[in-house]
């Protein structure tokens, strides 16, 4: 590895664990996770992940003396499923995973999510690591434990918490990544400068062509400042009682536009980029939003990052959208919930029934 950073602390008591992220880390996988594993492993992975980058984690695997059998399925979101699960399943068995072995999620978020459940639900729950392969999985997806899989009720509706015993994090891999999926995860790093880290969000600002360009020390950098921020937010609330559901901001705008688009249309983060601009412009009309440059900052650096500022619609668009909040599982009591900046750095969830207000959030980034 050219470097060895500190590791980012996940701190959950019993369950604390570690995030590696160094470029180069990929090839010491096996090191760096056989403090944390008593047997074997199965490696979950997406068969294009496999195909790339398979190699070297095997090595790296059997180099640390981790005996591993490694499992693919067909790579993206329609394969996060009950019945991929199964099929895991079976490759448990057919690997022999006991007690005492562990699962090991290699890939971007779909595998991660789909190899945490697996682990979660296998003999009742064997241990679990992750090696995230994109950057949404960076710098979201692996940290935290939330895992499951799709299903007719809704996505992401069935599923578990399970922490990893640790996340291994290469940087460097985004390099093989198709740019706009890259690109998409720009959304998430945005996010954590809005919602928690000025010095972060001014960071991003000087940075923002090199990072955009997959530049690795820029990659590097923001891939370990948000871990840092994502593993505040599982510290102090691992379950999303709370604080936690800050993360969130942009989401409850982009599921509904996602969802209107029949997942068709936007990548998960380019509908949260177009999110976060609509959460901004209701702060805005709420009176909640400080006038400090907030939503012109996060616009430019949208723009900068080359995510999509706008939704083509038609006239129809922001009443189907409101409509499409109302069912979003984010919903309390009637009242739409959505986490809206009060200045940069700070957020706080606020149940909304100014359905014209929220329309209104739509309407600033549709184009007709
Ligand atoms: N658990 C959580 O907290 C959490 C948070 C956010 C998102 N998610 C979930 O994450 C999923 C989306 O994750 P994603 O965007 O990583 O999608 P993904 O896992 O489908 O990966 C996207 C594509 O990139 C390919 N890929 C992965 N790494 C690559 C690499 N290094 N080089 C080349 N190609 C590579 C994959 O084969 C796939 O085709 C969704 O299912 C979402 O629900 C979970």
């Amino acid at each position: 590895m050219s470097r060895q950073p500190r590791p980012v602390r996940v701190a959950l008591g019993e369950r604390s664990y570690d995030i590696h992220i160094a470029a180069g880390a990929l090839d010491h996988a096996g090191a760096l996770l056989r403090p944390h594993l008593r047997g074997k492993a199965l490696v979950v992975a997406d068969a294009t992940v496999a195909r790339l980058h398979g190699g070297r984690l095997a090595a790296a695997l059997a180099a640390a003396g981790i005996a591993a059998t490694v499992a693919t399925f067909p790579a993206g979101e329609p394969s996060k499923t009950v019945a991929t699960a199964e099929t895991m399943w079976r490759a448990c068995a057919e690997a022999r995973i006991g007690r005492d072995d562990a699962v090991i999620g290699f890939g971007g978020g779909v595998s991660g999510d789909l190899a945490g459940f697996v682990a979660a639900c296998w003999m009742r729950g064997v241990a679990f690591a992750q090696i995230p392969t994109t950057l949404l999985a960076m710098v979201d997806s692996s940290v935290g434990g939330k895992t499951g899989v799709n299903s007719a009720a809704g996505k992401n509706l069935v599923g578990a918490f399970k922490q990893p015993v640790a996340v291994v994090i290469d940087p460097a891999l985004v390099a093989s990544m198709d740019r706009r999926e890259y690109r998409a995860g720009l959304a998430e790093v945005l996010k954590y400068g809005v919602i928690n880290d000025p010095a972060f969000l001014a960071w991003q600002e000087a940075h923002a062509e090199a990072l955009e360009a997959g530049e690795p020390a820029a990659v590097a950098h923001a891939v370990a400042e948000s871990c840092r921020i994502k593993a505040w937010y599982v510290g102090e609330d691992e379950t999303e009682q709370g604080v936690r559901a800050h993360l969130n901001y942009g989401h409850t705008f982009g599921h509904a536009l996602e969802r209107h688009t029949g997942y068709r249309t936007y990548l998960h983060g380019e509908a949260v980029g177009i999110g976060m601009r609509m959460a901004a412009v209701l702060a805005g009309r709420l009176g909640l939003l400080d006038d400090d440059g907030l939503a012109r900052r996060q616009d430019a650096l949208l723009a900068r990052y080359r995510l999509p500022a706008e939704h083509a619609g038609s006239p129809t668009t922001v009443p189907a959208l409101v409509a499409a909040c109302g069912l979003d599982k984010k919903v309390a009591g009637g009242r739409m919930r959505f986490v809206l900046p009060r200045r940069t750095g700070t957020v706080e969830t606020v149940a909304v029934d100014d359905a014209e207000a929220v329309a209104a959030a739509f309407a600033a980034a549709i184009r007709a």
